[in-house]
C-alpha cells in the first residue's frame, strides 16, 4: 500500500495514537470527491466513493494509506512491522468517516421530563416556553452546578456520541444565560474535550433566550452578550463561533445582527438557529457569512435561492421534529434539488432532541425527508465538516486526513440508516485512537 510521508505533526501525535491497521473491510466509504473543496451539493451529495475488500493504515492520528486487503497482506513494510501496529478486523463490515455532529447542546444537567409530559398532553414547545418551561428551565441546574459536574455531563455525552460513530462534535453553551454560567459552560466543554480522544469545536450561545431576570430589560442582556461574553470568550479562546437563536420568543433579526457585529469585531465565526418555528428573511445575515444556518424547517423559495448561491451550509436537525412530534420536517429534497449544501446533525439537547445518535438521525432523514442513505451519510460527515470549516481535516477517508473512522458490522452501508435504533458502531477511531465496546 502506498504511504504518505508522515509530517512533524503526526510524529508528535504518534505517542498518543499507536499505528493501527483496519482490515477485512467489506465496504469502505471514502467519500473521495470531485476535487472541489466546498460542501457537496445536488448529485455530488450521493458520491460515497465505495471501495470493496479494503484496508486502511493510520499512524500518528492520521490516515497514511488506503488500499485493498490483498495489497495490505503483501505489503513488505506491514509484514515487517506487524508487531508495531494493532490490527482491527472489521469482519467484512462497513467503514465510513466518523460522523461530524456539527450542532449539539451538551452542557445541561437534567432531562426535561415535565415538558416532555406536557407536550404529550398537547402543549406546544412555544406554549411551554412562554409558561417558564423550555430553555429557561435548564438554567437553574447549570448555574448551580460546578464546572467539574458540568464537564462530567459533557464527557458522558461525548462518549455516547462516540459509541454511535461520532468523532467530531460542535458543542454549544446556552443554558447558563449569565456571564459566569456561560463561561463556566464553555470551560466545562474544554475540560471534557481534553479527556476525549475526538475533536470538539465550541460555540458561545449566550443568546439562546433572554433569561427571566432580564425579561423587562432585554437590551441589557444583548449588551451583556456583546460587551462581556464575546470579548471574554475571544480573549480566552473558549469558542470559535457565536450562535444566536433568531426566532420569535428568542432574539430578533436586529438583535442577532448586533451580536454578530460583536462576534466579527472579535474575530469569531458565526452560525445561527433560524427558520425553526417561523421563516426569517436570511439576506440581512449574509454580510456576516455564517458558516451554517441551522434547522431551516420554514424556508421559502427566496431564501432557498439565496442559499444555493452561498458557501454556507444548511444544517438540518430532524431529531427536533421527531421529538416535538411535528409532522413537517425540513424540506431536504427541495433544498438539495435547488443546489443548497445540506448537513445533518443531532441537535443533542434536553428540550427538543435528546439523542446522541447520528444513525438515528440518518434513519429519520431517509424515512421522513426522503434523503437517500448515501446523501444522508455525506451530509452527516463531509458536509458536517464543511459546516465547521474543517473539511481539510475531517469528513472523508483520504491519506493525510485525521484518522476518524466508524466501523459498523453490517454488510451494506444502507443498513446504517435502515435498522431503526439499530446496532451501535462496533469500533470508532478518534484521531487514531480506537474505542469499542467489543474486545479489540
Ligand atoms: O436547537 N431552538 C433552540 N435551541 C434548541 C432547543 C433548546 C432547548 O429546548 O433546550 C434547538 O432545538
Ligand atoms: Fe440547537
Amino acid at each position: 500500500m502506498a504511504r504518505t510521508k508522515t509530517t512533524k505533526r503526526t510524529t508528535r501525535a504518534r505517542a498518543t495514537a499507536p499505528p493501527i491497521l483496519l482490515t477485512n473491510i467489506g465496504q469502505l466509504l471514502t467519500l473521495r470527491g470531485s476535487g472541489s473543496s466546498g460542501p457537496r451539493r445536488g448529485k455530488d451529495l450521493s458520491e460515497a466513493g465505495i471501495l470493496g475488500d479494503a484496508a486502511v493504515l493510520c499512524v500518528g492520528g492520521k490516515i497514511v494509506s488506503i488500499g485493498s486487503r490483498r495489497e495490505a497482506q503483501r505489503d513488505a513494510w506491514l509484514q515487517k512491522n506487524k508487531k508495531n501496529f494493532q490490527e482491527i478486523d472489521c469482519r467484512g463490515g462497513v467503514v465510513l468517516p466518523g460522523f461530524v455532529d456539527s450542532h449539539t447542546h451538551p452542557v445541561f444537567t437534567h432531562p426535561r421530563l415535565v415538558d416532555f409530559e406536557k407536550r404529550i398532553s398537547g402543549a406546544s414547545y412555544e406554549e411551554i416556553a412562554e409558561a417558564g418551561g423550555g430553555i429557561r428551565s435548564s438554567t437553574d441546574g447549570v448555574r448551580k452546578a460546578t464546572r467539574q459536574q458540568l464537564s462530567g455531563h459533557v464527557l458522558h455525552a461525548l462518549r455516547e456520541m462516540a459509541a454511535q460513530g461520532t468523532t467530531t462534535v460542535e458543542a454549544k453553551s446556552g443554558y447558563g444565560l449569565s456571564f459566569e454560567a456561560e463561561i463556566k459552560s464553555l470551560e466545562s466543554v474544554r475540560d471534557a474535550a481534553k479527556q476525549w480522544p475526538g475533536t470538539v469545536i465550541s460555540t458561545l450561545l449566550g443568546a439562546h433566550v433572554v433569561p427571566a431576570e432580564f425579561r423587562e430589560r432585554r437590551e441589557e442582556y444583548v449588551a451583556l452578550v456583546r460587551e462581556k461574553m464575546i470579548p471574554e470568550v475571544a480573549r480566552r479562546k473558549l469558542a470559535g463561533y457565536v450562535d444566536v437563536f433568531c426566532e420569535r420568543g428568542a432574539f430578533t433579526m436586529e438583535e442577532t445582527r448586533r451580536i454578530f457585529r460583536a462576534a466579527r469585531e472579535y474575530g469569531l465565526g458565526t452560525r445561527i438557529h433560524v427558520c425553526q418555528l417561523s421563516e426569517s428573511e436570511l439576506a440581512p445575515l449574509g454580510e456576516f457569512e455564517p458558516a451554517s444556518y441551522d434547522h431551516m424547517d420554514c424556508v421559502g423559495e427566496k431564501n432557498i435561492r439565496a442559499l444555493s448561491n452561498s458557501p454556507a451550509v444548511a444544517t438540518l436537525l430532524p431529531g427536533a421534529n421527531y421529538f416535538l412530534g411535528v409532522r413537517q420536517y425540513p424540506p431536504a429534497r427541495k433544498l438539495i434539488d435547488a443546489g443548497v449544501a445540506v448537513a445533518l446533525a443531532t441537535d443533542y439537547n434536553p428540550g427538543t432532541s435528546p439523542t446522541a445518535s447520528m444513525p438515528f438521525i440518518l434513519s429519520v432523514a431517509c424515512t421522513q425527508m426522503k434523503m437517500s442513505p448515501a446523501e444522508a451519510i455525506v451530509a452527516a460527515t463531509y458536509n458536517g465538516a464543511c459546516a465547521l470549516r474543517m473539511q481539510d481535516r475531517k469528513g472523508t477517508i483520504e491519506t493525510g486526513k485525521d484518522a476518524d473512522l466508524a466501523v459498523f458490522e453490517v454488510k451494506d452501508y444502507r443498513e446504517i440508516a435502515y435498522w431503526v435504533a439499530g446496532p451501535a458502531c462496533a469500533v470508532t477511531v478518534l484521531n487514531g485512537i480506537p474505542v469499542s465496546s467489543r474486545p479489540l
